[in-house]
Parts: structure tokens; C-alpha cells; sequence
């Protein structure tokens, strides 16, 4: 007979249940590692045989700054409640089964879960009776109804509801603050009824600290798709408002200074594009119902702004420094965020590209990623330009002024407000800030 969820509750709180968890990345080996802590056996699932042989072994696949995920992962290991395998036979004695596989958009923009799709497939042959499927990952609303739920009636021959139960609980974190973020920040419980989103509520409770909401899959969906769609358009605002400062001949960073002096405004930093796994693909996910009237709509027109910020870049590298024989361009940050190691959708790799186009010869240089490791002052040699693209804070140490020594030209587009510019003229540096015209007043410079 098939385990009421009063007892799949029971057996949570005792921590005799036993977990799985399926694609083991940014999002799936640290919520792994968390609920082995709390001391819950974990088997995790993962295609990449390197890494689950890494995770094995007790070591962090994840190579930007993650505090504290690399300690976990080893004590998780070795206390015997984390071990990962390519198997999904492993997950045949699972009482609870996280989902954390990515869900990126295609090149139309439209999402079409290939991964999900083929975990489903995969989950539904050793599902065991009375099973509690969590969608962490994010999905465009109505994905569980539409793909998620009939995908697993029919590889495991069950009913949900009956057979086994679905919910969703979209994560939050941001890389760099795995950990943190996972611990303290509040999570929607969206269950498939309302007791699989109170069985949510208690397996969460054993490790985050924030809120726990209880909601329908559907206001999961929403809520995680939003509140990434809202940053995206947000950072398209300060984007956007950065281009018409250029245009006009103002300086973006003290417009916003001051805007932001106003009760409930809050402009965010404009930079050289957005990337990551998440934000660039969740607006998508969001407007995915809207089929290709989501090109036109907000969503959509945001999207493009961000997406056009690496071309601006550009722009204004050529503005700096013409594309003639030989001319070097280095390139400082390729993660997408500061600190990362994480490349994907990097707007640095779009800018690379396009500046090559244009005739450049480009030289990256990032202190996370393992292919652009290295000396900057190596990058920097010999350059006619440089651009910094991420904030890391390595390159805080950067003395100007002998990188001014070692280019060729002294010249740098700085697409993260990061220098200070009288710092950038005391080196003799001839710059470009983005979103401030080369005319903008000098009592505006920070
Ligand atoms: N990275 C973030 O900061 C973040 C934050 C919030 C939400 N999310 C969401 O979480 C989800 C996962 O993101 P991520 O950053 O962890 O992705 P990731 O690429 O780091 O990890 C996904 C893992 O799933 C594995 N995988 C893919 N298909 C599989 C399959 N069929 N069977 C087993 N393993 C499989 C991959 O090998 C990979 O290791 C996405 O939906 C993302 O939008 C990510």
C-alpha cells in the first residue's frame, strides 16, 4: 500500500528518510551537501562522471570563492550520508527526490527541457511508491502540469497524487553565497496539494533558516521566474539610462547616486551585459506562454538591451582605439559575476568575439577561470586597450600605473565603473567609463 505523506513526514523528521538529488552543480551539490548535514542519507545523481568521482573523493568541483562548501562536502563524505554515482538505480530506495538539472532557453528563446525531460524518463523506472518529486530547478509556469508530471506518470506507470507526489521549490542562491543563500534565504514551497507543501515546509526546515511558504506548484513557478525577470528588466533600466547618459554627454554613476536619493528608487549598475545560467534565460521562462509575442513585450525588449551591452563595449573600445595591424585588446573578467568561476553565458565571451570580428587581437585574463589564469600584467603587456568587465576583487591590487608602463597604449574601457578616475588620469590612462560621455563634467568623477 502506498505511504500516506503523514508518514513521508514522519520519516523526515526522524531523518530516517532517505534523499536523492539529481544533477549535482551550483544548485544540487551544495542543497546535497546541506541536507546530509542535517543529517539525512544522500544520494546524489549526476551525468558527469568527473565530477561525481571529485564529489567522491570529498572535493568541491565548484572553484570560485564558495565559503565553507568545500569543508562540507569533505565531512559530508566522509561521514557517509553523501555519496554521488551516475546511476539512477541509486535512487530506487529514495523516499524524497530533488531535481536540480539545468533549464536553459533556446536560441528562439523558448524553453524546452531537454534535461528535465530526460530525468523524468530516467526517475520514473525506479521510483518507488509513495515518492515526494521536487522541481528545484526553474521552469516557466505550468511546466510541472505540461511536462513534469506527465513525463513521470509515464515512465513510472504511476499517478501522481496516488502513485507519487510532486512539488516545486525553486532555488535562490547566487554563486559565491551558495551556502549563505541556501540557509537564510526564504523558499516557496509549491506542493501538488496542500499536505505535499506542508511535507515541503518540514524536509526544508532541516536546513533554511528563512521563511518556508507554503504555495501551489504554479505560484512557485511564478514567483521564481518574476523575481529573476524583475532583475533583468531592472538592470536593463540602469543599461539603458547608462546609453541615453553617453548619448546626452552625462555621467550615469551620479545620476543614479542621486535618483536613488529618492524614497523607493533604487537604479542598479549598469556594466557590459548580463549573463549566468539564470537571468538571462528566466525572463524567457516567464514569457514563455506568450509564444513570439514575448520578443515585443517588456520581457523581451529588456532582454535585448542587456544582450546588446558586449556590442556597446566594443563600440566604445573602438572609439578608444581604432582597429589598425596588430592593435591588442585585453580583456579582464570572463565569469559573469565578480569573484565566480562561473562562465556561462559570459558577456565577456560575446565581447571577445566581437571585438575580433572588428580586427582586434584579444588577450583574457581572469584570476577564477582555469583557461585564463595568469599574471594580468601578461595581458596587460603590450595591449592598445583593456577593458575591465568584472569587478573581481583581485583587480583592486591593479597598480595603474605600471600597467599604463606595460601597454603600449595606456588606454582602458572600464564597463563596471570599478576605477576611480582620478586614479586612471594620474596613470595616464586615456578612458571610457560606460554611461558617462567623454565630455561629462569633471566635478561628477569619481
Ligand atoms: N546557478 C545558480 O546560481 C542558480 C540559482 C537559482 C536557480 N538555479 C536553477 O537551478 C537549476 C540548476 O542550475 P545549476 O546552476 O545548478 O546548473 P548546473 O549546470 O551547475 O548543474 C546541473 C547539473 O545537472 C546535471 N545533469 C544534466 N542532465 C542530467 C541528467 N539527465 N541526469 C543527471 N544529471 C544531469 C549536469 O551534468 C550538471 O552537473 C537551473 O534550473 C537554474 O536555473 C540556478
Amino acid at each position: 500500500m502506498t505511504r500516506s505523506l503523514a508518514e513521508l513526514r514522519a520519516v523526515i523528521e526522524d531523518r530516517s528518510a532517505k534523499l536523492g538529488v539529481i544533477g549535482l552543480g551550483y544548485v544540487g551539490l551544495p542543497a546535497a551537501c546541506l541536507l546530509a548535514d542535517a543529517r539525512f542519507d544522500v544520494a546524489g545523481v549526476d551525468l558527469k562522471a568527473d565530477r561525481v568521482e571529485l564529489i567522491n573523493k570529498g572535493i568541491s568541483p565548484i572553484e570560485g570563492e564558495e565559503p565553507g562548501l568545500a569543508e562540507l562536502i569533505h565531512g559530508a563524505v566522509s561521514a557517509g550520508r553523501l555519496h554521488a554515482s551516475t546511476a539512477y538505480e541509486d535512487l530506487a530506495g529514495a523516499d524524497v527526490v530533488l531535481i536540480c538539472v539545468e533549464t536553459p532557453v533556446d536560441a528562439d528563446h523558448r524553453p524546452r527541457f531537454a534535461a528535465l525531460k530526460a530525468v523524468c524518463a530516467q526517475l520514473g523506472r525506479v521510483l518507488q511508491d509513495g515518492v515526494l518529486v521536487i522541481v528545484e530547478s526553474t521552469i516557466a509556469p505550468g511546466t510541472i502540469d505540461a511536462v513534469v508530471r506527465p513525463a513521470l506518470e509515464a515512465s513510472s506507470g504511476k499517478k501522481a497524487g496516488t502513485g507519487f507526489h510532486i512539488g516545486h521549490c525553486p532555488e535562490r542562491v547566487m554563486p559565491g553565497k551558495l551556502l549563505s543563500n541556501m540557509r537564510t534565504v526564504s523558499r516557496v514551497c509549491g506542493g501538488s496539494s496542500p499536505e505535499v507543501a506542508q511535507t515541503m515546509v518540514a524536509l526544508y526546515s532541516s536546513y533554511v533558516g528563512g521563511e518556508l511558504d507554503a504555495a501551489d506548484c504554479l505560484t512557485a513557478e511564478l514567483v521564481k521566474t518574476a523575481e529573476n525577470a524583475y532583475r533583468d528588466v531592472s538592470i536593463a533600466f540602469a543599461n539603458q539610462l547608462a546609453l541615453i547618459c553617453e548619448q546626452v554627454g552625462g555621467d550615469v554613476w551620479r545620476v543614479r547616486e542621486l535618483v536613488n536619493k529618492v524614497p523607493g528608487r533604487s537604479v542598479l549598475l549598469p556594466g557590459g551585459g548580463v549573463g549566468g545560467h539564470c537571468i538571462p534565460k528566466d525572463s524567457w521562462l516567464l514569457a514563455a506562454s506568450l509564444g513570439e509575442a514575448a520578443d515585443n513585450s517588456l520581457l523581451g525588449v529588456a532582454r535585448d538591451v542587456n544582450d546588446g551591452m558586449p556590442d556597446h563595449v566594443a563600440a566604445l573600445v573602438n572609439e578608444l582605439a581604432p582597429p589598425t595591424d596588430g592593435a591588442r585588446v585585453a580583456v579582464l573578467g570572463f565569469s559573469y559575476l565578480e569573484n565566480s568561476d562561473d562562465t556561462r553565458n559570459s558577456p565577456s565571451e560575446v565581447l571577445a568575439s566581437r571585438l575580433r570580428a572588428m580586427g582586434y587581437e584579444v588577450v583574457i585574463h581572469d584570476p577564477f577561470v582555469e583557461t585564463y589564469r595568469g599574471e594580468v600584467d601578461d595581458a596587460l603587456t603590450g595591449s592598445d586597450c583593456a577593458v575591465l568587465m568584472v569587478a573581481h576583487s583581485a583587480y583592486r591590487q591593479l597598480d595603474l600605473a605600471a600597467a599604463a608602463r606595460v601597454m603600449r597604449h595606456p588606454r582602458l574601457v572600464d564597463a563596471r565603473g570599478f576605477f576611480r578616475r582620478p586614479e586612471l588620469q594620474a596613470a595616464g590612462f586615456d578612458y571610457r567609463v560606460i554611461g558617462v560621455a567623454p565630455s561629462a563634467g569633471s566635478s561628477a568623477a569619481r
